[in-house]
Parts: C-alpha cells; sequence; structure tokens
C-alpha cells in the first residue's frame, strides 16, 4: 500500500525534476504559477439543497463533482484515504512550473481536479464522464489509486498535484485550490492552477456546451456557491476502463 513516504519520495522526484530542467528557479519557492485565474471567484460549496456541504460529507475514494470556475467546467473531487503532500512543485511539457497546494480538510486528503483530460479535452458531462478516480488498478493501464481518462488511457496523481503517471497526456490536469474551514467543516474554492486549457476546450466542445448549460451560460463564471454531488449522481455514464 501506498504511504506518505512513498508521496514524499514522489513529491522530491518531482522537485528534483523541476530543478533540473529549471534551474533559476530551483533555489526558491518564487515559482510563477503556469496559469492562475486572475479573478477566480471565491465560491462555498453547497450540496443539493443548498445547504454548506461539509468536508465529513465526501466518502473516502468516492467520486464527486462540482463546476468551477465557469459554469460549463466540470470538477472532480475526492478524498482520498492518506494525507497528500503539502506542496508540490508540478510541471510540463514547455509549460512554466508551478506549484500546487497540496490537500486540504481535517488530514489534507481532499484534493480537486478539472475534469478536462490534458491529452485530447475529453471531459465530464451529464450524459458521459471519461475521468474518474479509481482504487482498484483498472485494466487499462494496471493503475490503482489514480484519476484514469478512458478515452485513450491517460492517468493522473492525484496525491501529487494530478501528475502524468502514464498514458498520453503531456501535462497535469489543472488543479482547482480550495480553502477548509475547520469551525464549519465547510469547503471553498478560491482558485485554479495549471496548464491553460480552458479556451481550448470552450473552442472544442462549444457547440455541446452550449447545448448543455445553455446559449447564455456556458460561459457565465460561477458566483457564491456551486453545488456538489457524487458524481454517480450527476453523470449518467462514469466510464470505466
Ligand atoms: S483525451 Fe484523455 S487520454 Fe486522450
Amino acid at each position: 500500500m501506498r504511504d506518505v513516504n512513498d508521496a514524499r519520495r514522489r513529491f522530491l522526484k518531482v522537485c528534483g525534476k523541476a530543478a533540473l530542467s529549471a534551474p533559476a528557479v530551483a533555489a526558491g519557492l518564487s515559482v510563477p504559477y503556469s496559469w492562475a485565474l486572475e479573478d477566480a471567484p471565491r465560491t462555498r460549496l453547497v450540496d443539493a439543497s443548498g445547504a454548506p456541504l461539509k468536508a465529513s460529507a465526501l466518502k473516502v475514494h468516492e467520486n464527486w463533482t462540482f463546476q468551477y470556475p465557469w459554469l460549463s467546467v466540470p470538477v472532480l473531487m475526492i478524498r482520498l484515504d492518506e494525507p497528500t503532500v503539502k506542496q508540490a512543485l508540478m510541471y510540463g511539457k514547455g509549460a512554466e512550473p508551478y506549484y500546487w497546494p497540496g490537500g486540504v480538510g481535517p488530514d489534507r486528503t481532499i484534493v480537486a481536479y478539472v475534469a478536462i483530460c490534458a491529452h485530447l479535452l475529453s471531459y465530464n458531462a451529464p450524459e458521459v464522464s471519461y475521468l474518474t478516480y479509481h482504487k482498484a488498478r483498472n485494466r487499462l493501464t494496471r493503475h490503482g489509486r489514480a484519476i484514469t481518462c478512458c478515452a485513450h488511457g491517460s492517468v493522473y496523481d492525484p496525491a501529487v498535484g494530478g501528475q502524468v503517471l502514464a498514458g498520453p497526456a503531456k501535462h497535469p490536469l489543472a488543479a482547482v485550490v480550495l480553502e477548509y474551514d475547520k469551525e464549519t467543516d465547510g469547503l471553498t474554492a478560491t482558485g485554479i492552477v495549471g496548464t491553460d486549457l480552458h479556451r481550448k476546450f470552450f473552442r472544442a466542445h462549444r457547440r455541446e456546451l452550449r447545448k448543455t448549460y445553455g446559449r447564455k451560460d456556458w460561459r457565465r463564471k460561477v458566483e457564491d456557491t456551486t453545488i456538489a454531488m457524487p458524481l454517480k449522481e450527476w453523470t449518467k455514464l462514469m466510464v470505466r476502463c
């Protein structure tokens, strides 16, 4: 079973690779985000009734979803069974490195990623979802405890910033920055970091997004709240591979 030390070892490996490829930033922590949405909304996660979502409502290893920072951008949220690293320096092919701020919640186990694949932009939608977290090894890639895009088998590590573990993707998943309030057990999305794919995504899937989210709303930012729910309740088909 993977343990915290294993996660730490992999974190050091991530930092080590970045240090080799980007010596100018290796000495300090002032690495710019490759993409950090400047006007990202501060958006509280609520349940379907509109009540603040409690982190304790998330079952370990269950796939959850919400929309952020645009109404048509799906996010995959998971509560892992062990704490993540506190911070990881991430890099993608040809992109600036950036910091992923780690998991949140009472045990630093809750993580959230934009559910748009960095390979060819397959994504999660009410009709069908291609990106899911699975604890068990899957048949296609033999990876477990991972997020897999079953369109072509890209595998991402949810415990280390969504870094690519296998498959054709060349960039980590973009990550949603979450804030945890231990007084209320609530969760708030405050930003997004990673490789900026949203313009390509909007261009590639414009027609479906307009149909699903409405001609006026599909590019609207979410506001004060966004509804979070188990992925299986939001989508008709979770593709497994
Ligand atoms: S679109 Fe996800 S693996 Fe190709």
